[in-house]
């Protein structure tokens, strides 16, 4: 068995795809961090290269929009020496009336490896492990998974607590929206810390307590012990300035964005958010600049937490 900090020798990672940490083990997900850290070593070196993937043709597909993911999976990508083809919906022939299962077994007949997917409906990435013989990774489906985006959060939180059993993980803000609490309650519950979310009674559905997470209503009671407050991004395109779901952006911010009076008044919380970030919404523009704030950290780790997937993806053992 895995434990935090632990470095795991010749592990039977058995996965073909990541297609969400619901599928992953406690020890496969320890086992990627741990290979990941190997990866965030590389990144600093002055040629942050390694030759892993020179052999494999990656396709980067993206149905939605994205900033952070999909040029945090090119990078990485490339700092392995793979060939990388990126397909946009916006710029393809999907805009021409092309299905999407026309256009996974045209790529796939260019003899490609893995597949990145990203795209609004849940279940597109299983879908596509049923039309193509290639590793497939969710880049982000629907309000479904984002499982690379909990795994770097969870690297995140492991450089500030090596061992995150039992730490105090506060998950704050639209939580029906979101791909992203959904993978990090599974993963975060997984490996033994505590899940909270907190926010508005509209923005907190039924499967966050069946999933085993502790629910609150009140964010300066939950900033009051919580290790890690993570914001999300309210998801203002799908909600308007004013909405059924809280009166105002202002009330919202009032009730549930973290300002500097609660870094002030609660010394310890470390603050992350996956982005993008609603400045002076979810949190106060201060707090994202603030030194309290590994936001930027999370990126950075993105890259060398999703080089670590793709080699093991790839058939990679340990590095
Ligand atoms: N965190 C995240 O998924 O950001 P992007 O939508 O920019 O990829």
């Amino acid at each position: 068995m895995a434990e935090h900090g632990e470095v795991v020798r010749d592990y039977p990672f058995g996965q073909k795809h990541l297609l969400g940490l619901t599928d992953y083990s406690k020890d496969d997900i320890l086992f990627v961090l741990e290979q990941a850290r190997y990866f965030r070593e590389i990144l600093d070196r002055p040629v942050p290269k390694v030759p892993t993937l020179r052999d494999k043709t990656i396709v980067n597909l993206f149905y939605e929009n994205s900033t952070r993911t999909r040029l945090s999976f090119e990078l990485a990508q490339k700092r392995m020496g793979a060939d990388v083809i990126n397909f946009s919906a916006k710029t393809s022939s999907t805009q021409k009336g092309e299905s999407l299962k026309d256009t996974i077994r045209n790529i796939s007949s260019m003899k490609i490896d893995m597949v990145v997917a990203r795209h609004e409906s849940p279940g597109v990435p299983h879908f596509l492990t049923r039309l193509v013989d290639a590793a497939i990774i969710n880049a982000g489906d629907g309000a479904h998974e984002h499982p690379t985006q909990a795994l770097l959060d969870m690297f995140t939180m492991q450089q500030i607590y090596p061992d995150l059993t039992g730490k105090k993980i506060a998950i704050i803000g639209d939580i029906s929206h979101s791909r992203v609490v959904r993978s990090n309650i599974i993963g975060l519950l997984k490996i033994g810390a505590k899940v909270t979310i907190c926010g508005p009674k509209t923005m907190i559905p039924a499967f966050s307590e069946t999933l085993g997470a502790n629910i609150s209503w009140n964010l300066e009671e939950t900033l009051s012990w919580c290790d890690i407050a993570m914001a999300l991004r309210i998801q203002l395109e799908r909600q308007g300035d004013s909405t059924e779901l809280f009166p105002s952006i202002r009330e919202y911010h009032q009730k549930f964005g973290i300002r500097m009076e609660h870094l002030e008044k609660y010394p310890d919380f470390t603050v992350m958010h996956p982005g993008p970030i609603n400045r002076g919404v979810e949190l106060e523009s201060d707090v994202a600049d603030s030194e309290r704030a590994v936001i930027l950290n999370q990126v950075t780790n993105g890259v060398a937490v999703r080089m670590a997937v793709l080699y093991l993806l790839s058939g990679g053992t340990r590095v």
